[in-house]
């Protein structure tokens, strides 16, 4: 082998190389050239075969091959490297100028909202939230809580019953619950003997006709306190605090005596017009006043039939609408935006 063959090898290697544009062709000249079955690698075989006056020169040649070879591919693989992340860059190009796409306003629905803010304000009084089932027995939402089947409190609350499956006996008579009340019989014989302080808030049903003012499904929270020593009075500076935490610091109250089955004595209790401040308005049809929950002293056969001695302990207990509070507060007058699900009224509270 000759020197003139060796660079005439080189010469035609090189031009192979830069004829080189992709990785596959790279790899693939790689093996033809410089891999151990490569044509580099097999010219340094020759160098012991060579005569020995010329295997010196010859060895150095093979060798300066070898480096330039060696030093073009480098530079070629970084090259096709650089090639190919551009046209990989153009491929999966993106407009990073584009506009994004608004996202819509989330919110919490405003009965949601509500919810939460009286339990948050009596959770600050020391109250638990305890939630109660919506399908409720026909006893528990209304006979433990001294409503006896013919009695008249059942109009007012006429409901939904509910077929419970037959399991041999006679089926007991399942109702949607007409408001959180019955939870009360539930936190009692969950808690009980001990003291209680817990608010049952969640959706109350009736068979009401829907109109502006009444719908067939409604939220309210529900307030039980059980202890040894339980007034009126207490009732009353608890609900005063509620008031004024949810209306303002100079929110009045008054109590009304009323009738409820499961309390006795019961009232109603009233806020300040919110909207004429006591002067007399359309809202409060001219009477100053804004009525907004119901309340009372435990009745002894309530706090019976909760599992307690009602000579050893008294509480207060208080049920409250949550619809009525948001549409006290926001001015809305009718009743069925609630459950409509229409996102004009709903963005309002976003
Ligand atoms: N459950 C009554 C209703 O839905 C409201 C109520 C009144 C609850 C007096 C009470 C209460 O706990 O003491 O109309």
């Amino acid at each position: 082998m000759s020197l003139n063959e060796l660079e005439t090898y080189r010469d035609a290697a090189l031009e192979a190389l830069e004829a080189v544009d992709s990785g596959e062709a790279l790899e693939a000249w790689y093996r033809s050239h410089l891999a151990p079955s490569g044509q580099a690698t097999a010219w340094k075989k020759q160098i012991g075969r060579q005569a020995a006056e010329d295997r010196r020169a010859f060895g150095q040649t093979v060798n300066a091959v070898s480096q330039a070879l060696q030093a073009a591919f480098a530079a070629q693989k970084e090259r096709i490297r650089l090639v190919e992340l551009a046209d990989r860059m153009k491929a999966e190009a993106m407009d990073v100028t584009l506009p994004g796409r608004p996202r819509p306003q989330r919110g919490l629905h405003p009965v949601t909202a509500m919810l939460r803010e009286v339990c948050e304000v009596f959770e600050g009084m020391g109250f638990t939230v305890f939630e109660s089932p919506h399908v409720e027995l026909d006893e528990t939402n209304f006979q433990l809580l001294n409503i006896p089947e013919h009695h008249p409190a059942r109009e007012m609350q006429d409901t939904f019953y509910v077929n419970v499956p037959d399991q041999g006996e006679r089926p007991p008579k399942a109702v949607m619950r007409t408001h959180t009340s019955p939870g009360q019989i539930r936190a009692m014989r969950a808690f009980g003997p001990g003291p209680i302080r817990v608010v049952l808030p969640g959706r109350c049903y009736r068979n009401e006709d829907i109109t502006p003012r009444s719908e067939i499904q409604f939220h309210q929270v529900e307030g039980l306190l059980i202890g040894e020593r339980v007034r009126m009075s207490d009732l009353k500076g608890a609900l005063l605090l509620f008031a004024r935490r949810v209306f303002g610091e100079d929110q009045a109250v008054r109590l009304r005596g009323s009738y409820f089955p499961f309390t006795e004595p019961s009232v109603e209790v009233d806020i300040q017009c919110t909207l004429c401040c006591g002067e007399g308005c359309r809202l409060c049809k001219s009477t100053g006043w804004l009525e907004l929950l119901g309340a009372g002293v435990v009745h002894p056969n309530v706090l019976r039939n909760g599992g307690y001695d009602p000579d050893k302990v008294r509480g207060f207990a208080f049920g409250l609408g949550i619809e009525r509070l948001v549409m006290l507060r926001y001015g809305i007058s009718d009743i069925r935006h609630f459950a409509e699900n229409d996102v004009r009224f709903l963005a309002q509270f976003a």
